[in-house]
Parts: C-alpha cells; sequence; structure tokens
C-alpha cells in the first residue's frame, strides 16, 4: 500500500482522535481497561509509521478534559497506563529520534504522572525525527479562553496593542504556538465529530474517519488515511483553476 503514497506529499502533522476503545473491549466482553491498554499498542505501531512515512509532528487525542467526567475507576487506570506507557517507552521514543511534547492543563493530572511525563519530554528534547505530542487534559475551548485571557492581561500591561491582535498572534498564545497546524485530523471509531479538540488550529485539516476502533488501528490505516488525504484537492478558498496552474 505504501507505494501508492507519494511521500514528497505527506502531511507534517497528522492529529488523531483516538477513539473506540471502550466499545472494543465490550465488544469482547472485557473490561474497558483492556481497551485502554491495548491502545497503546496501536499508538507505538501509528508511531513508527508516521515517522517511517517522515510526518514531523504526531498529536493524539488522549484524555480530554470531558473526561473528567468518566467514572474514578477508569480515570484511575488511564492515569496509571499513561505512566507505565511512558516510563516504559521512553527507551524506545530515544532510540527512535522521538521527542515528546504535550498540550493541555497537565496541573490537574496526578503528580506522579506529571513528573513522568516532564522526565520524559526533558530525556527527549533532542530528538528530531518526529515529535509526539500528547492532548491531556486538553479543551480547546478552554485553551482559546486562556489565550483571550492572557492577550487581555498583555494589552493591559501595555506588553501588546490592540491592533496588534491577528491570528499570528494569537497563535503565540495556544499550547500549540510551536507547532504547526495539522493537515490531516483522523477520528477512530465511527463518531464524527471534534469534541472540542483543536478547534481552531484545524482551521484548514482534512478529516478523515473511519470506522475502526482505535485499539485495531494499524499501519494500513493510517496508509489509508494519508491515501485519502492526498486525494483532496486543498483550494484554501480559492478555485480548482487557481490551484491547478499553481
Ligand atoms: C478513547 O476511547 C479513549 C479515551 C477517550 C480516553 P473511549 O474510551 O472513548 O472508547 P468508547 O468511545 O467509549 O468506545
Ligand atoms: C474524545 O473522545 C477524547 C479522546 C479521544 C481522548 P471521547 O470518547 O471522550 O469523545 P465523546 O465524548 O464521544 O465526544
Ligand atoms: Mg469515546
Amino acid at each position: 500500500m505504501i507505494e501508492q503514497i507519494n511521500l514528497q506529499n505527506v502531511p507534517q502533522h497528522v492529529a488523531i482522535i483516538m477513539d473506540g476503545n471502550g466499545r472494543w473491549a465490550k465488544q469482547q466482553g472485557l473490561d474497558r481497561l483492556f481497551g485502554h491498554s491495548q491502545g497503546v499498542e496501536s499508538v507505538r505501531d501509528t508511531l513508527k509509521t508516521a515517522r517511517e512515512l517522515g510526518i514531523k509532528y504526531l498529536t493524539l487525542y488522549a484524555f480530554s478534559t470531558e473526561n473528567w467526567n468518566r467514572p474514578k475507576s477508569e480515570i484511575d487506570g488511564l492515569m496509571d497506563l499513561l505512566i507505565e506507557a511512558v516510563t516504559h517507552e521512553l527507551m524506545e521514543l530515544n532510540n527512535n529520534g522521538v521527542r515528546l511534547l504535550t498540550i493541555g492543563d497537565l496541573n490537574a493530572l496526578p503528580e506522579n504522572c506529571q513528573k513522568s511525563l516532564s522526565d520524559a519530554i526533558q530525556k527527549t528534547s533532542n530528538n528530531k525525527d518526529i515529535t509526539l505530542v500528547l492532548a491531556l487534559n486538553y479543551s480547546s475551548q478552554s485553551e482559546i479562553t486562556s489565550a483571550i485571557k492572557n492577550i487581555i492581561a498583555d494589552n493591559n500591561s501595555g506588553k501588546i496593542t490592540i491592533d496588534e491582535i491577528n491570528p499570528e498572534l494569537i497563535d503565540t498564545y495556544l499550547y500549540t504556538k510551536d507547532i504547526p497546524d495539522p493537515e490531516l485530523l483522523i477520528r477512530t471509531s465511527g463518531e464524527r465529530r471534534v469534541s472540542n479538540f483543536l478547534l481552531w488550529q484545524i482551521a484548514y485539516a482534512e478529516f478523515h474517519f473511519t470506522s475502526v476502533f482505535w485499539p485495531d488501528f494499524r499501519r494500513q490505516h493510517l496508509l489509508e488515511a494519508i491515501i485519502d488525504f492526498q486525494q483532496r484537492e486543498r483550494r484554501f478558498g480559492m478555485t480548482s483553476d487557481q490551484i491547478n496552474k499553481a
């Protein structure tokens, strides 16, 4: 399948809403947490494939701010899994040139979680092949709200004028300030919604929906998504003729 991919036109940044762990587990009569832990294998495979394809940023929606509304046992299980995965995979990340970053409000995560994340972020900070961005306690509306607050504060203190506020400046107030916008957003499990993910940053992203549950998502599914992406004509408001002349 990889022969069908034009390696010159691979998105620089792919974002994924990893969905369907619970339904995957339920389907086989297992606890939801089995689905989450199986999902780690999908992360591994997807990261490996993304790196091979030359994708520079892979953002994974791992825990939304709304996910705090789940049963405590599931939240605790997810946090434990996160610590375990980050700790276990650290060497692998370094061996493969993976730099780890996070977006979201990490302060609300358990302390040991924050610690293993900041340790991994620091130890992978010089890696250059691909950046893995984990969205944790992430809410796009909260991100934009805090950007607005900080812009107003900087305006009040005289650091910026109202005339200086434009989309590029707003970018610099977001968690993603050093990350290019995703060109491709994938959501698994058949749901077709954005669930408060990267609302500002996906202004011109292409969407790819697949019915595959996240624990079953593998290399071939990422390749399918890239092939789908490469068949789109990205017009950015222009006409097809204009794009084809360029
Ligand atoms: C995605 O799978 C993982 C997280 C949101 C943490 P779900 O847990 O949402 O699985 P479903 O959607 O209930 O099947
Ligand atoms: C979105 O999935 C969040 C993550 C994948 C972490 P959800 O399963 O929480 O989304 P909704 O509630 O179905 O929209
Ligand atoms: Mg879900």
